[in-house]
């Protein structure tokens, strides 16, 4: 007997009217005519079924924030900074774990249930660490959340830098962040890129650095941070986040740059929906798109995956904690319009992300942890161009989130019989 059998689902590699069997919280079977009595049975409906949605790099002490004190005139990433400086100072603790915990909220009705989030260290008060800790422990039955020691003003660059980053990961902080293209010089920046690989080196961590977030082709701290990496034995165990400088830099340069960051195994980070509304802000016409290479780092089998990063903070004013809305604008700004480039971006927003973080047993396969979602969508394909709502929302074997079908969706799914007339009828006196 299982927990819970879902039938007549479709999953992302194209099966479809496929069984999924649940017991103690992990996948017992995947197949076609499962029969066994369940405790629970939810029809699928020839929906597809999808492993929940993940995100690689977010900034949760930031997020909800919007407009404290005061809104980002320019809407850079520098006057960002400045503006979450000028927040920092007043932030407490219950403040930041209220808004944590508001968007944890928010990420699971939308399935996303794994995000790794930049904690900043800059504040030597560390209460944004103390803050994304207990977040992270009273999330922990819903959201496996990671968290990442991120010198903010920069390792080198702010007052206590190097002290509060080590005190961070004392605290139980397990992952080492960093920024060298905010660092005072491109020199300073690749002694922190090497000073922060030691460290994740030394305490046996992963790292995961802002990377060249600028639209400057001459930023090279991408190469350093492949090159540390294998010096360092850290392959498969780095992630560069943005590298957006990539996106200006000369063609015959990157010919030399794809295949290092290869050659480390490492995990590139892009974040559509922020790249495209930062970068490019000194450009008159034509402005620069600011997304890394994403097809050429695919092509070259780098690991490639895209976060939310930011939603409601001094960076960006909008989101909403979905994955599907990061991927349909990774869709745009990379060009990647066809059938199976969609259903490659899918795929990264789910498998690739996990891989970035490194999530064990994740994914549709018997013995995998039991969780997943029904969407209001056919196909991959579908549940991007849609956005699809997310029907049900399961952890551990277990329904967490149920959201209504959309009726739009419906009539676009060809079920005009399962729209509720009176739902949208005009309403008369
Ligand atoms: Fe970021």
């Amino acid at each position: 007997m299982f927990d819970l059998v879902i039938r007549n689902a479709n999953l992302p590699d194209g099966r479809t009217g496929i069984d999924i069997a649940i017991a103690g919280g992990r996948i017992a079977a995947v197949e076609t005519g499962i029969t066994a009595e369940a405790g629970q049975l939810i029809d699928a409906g020839g929906r597809l079924v999808s492993p929940p949605f993940v995100d690689p790099h977010f900034h949760m002490d930031a997020t909800l924030s919007l407009g404290l004190p005061r809104m980002n005139r320019s809407g850079t990433l520098l006057e960002g900074i400045a503006l979450w400086g000028e927040l920092r100072p007043t932030l407490t603790r219950e403040a930041l774990v209220e808004r944590a915990l508001r968007y944890c909220d928010l990420a699971v009705t939308q399935g996303l249930l794994a995000i790794r989030t930049h904690v900043d260290t800059s504040d030597p008060r560390l209460v944004t660490v103390e803050a994304m800790l207990e977040v992270q422990e009273r999330v922990a039955p819903y959201v496996d959340l990671q968290l990442v020691a991120f010198p903010q003003d920069g390792y080198f660059r702010a007052a206590d830098g190097v002290s509060a980053l080590d005190r961070a990961l004392d605290m139980g902080v397990n992952i080492v962040g960093g920024i060298p293209h905010f660092e005072r010089t491109m020199a300073d920046g690749a002694a922190s890129v090497e000073a922060l690989c030691r460290i994740a080196a030394d305490r046996g961590l992963p790292v995961d650095m802002h990377c060249d977030e600028t639209d400057d082709p001459l930023s090279r701290h991408v190469e350093t941070l492949a090159t540390q990496t294998v010096r360092f034995g850290l392959q498969g165990r780095v992630a560069g986040s943005h590298l957006t400088s990539m996106h200006s830099m000369d063609n015959y340069y990157v010919s030399k740059l794809i295949p290092l960051i290869a050659e480390a195994r490492m995990h590139a980070i892009a974040n559509p929906l922020i790249n495209i509304m930062l970068q490019g802000r000194h450009d008159t016409y034509p402005k620069r798109r600011g997304m890394t290479r994403v097809p050429e780092l695919l092509a070259a089998g780098v690991n490639v995956a895209f976060g939310h990063d930011c939603v409601m903070d001094p960076w960006y004013s909008m989101g909403s904690g979905d994955m599907l809305e990061v991927a349909h604008m990774a869709v745009h700004v990379a060009q990647m319009a066809s059938i199976v480039d969609k259903q490659t971006i899918f795929d990264i927003i789910t498998h690739g992300n996990a891989r970035a973080m490194g999530l064990a047993d994740y994914g549709l396969e018997m013995g995998c942890n039991a969780d997943l979602v029904i969407l209001q969508a056919r196909d991959p394909v579908e549940a991007l161009r849609l956005r699809a709502n997310r029907l049900t929302v399961i952890k551990r074997g277990k329904v967490i989130a149920q959201t209504p079908p959309r009726l739009s969706a419906l009539m676009l799914e060809g079920r005009p019989a399962e729209v509720d007339a009176a739902a949208y009828a005009p309403k008369t006196a």
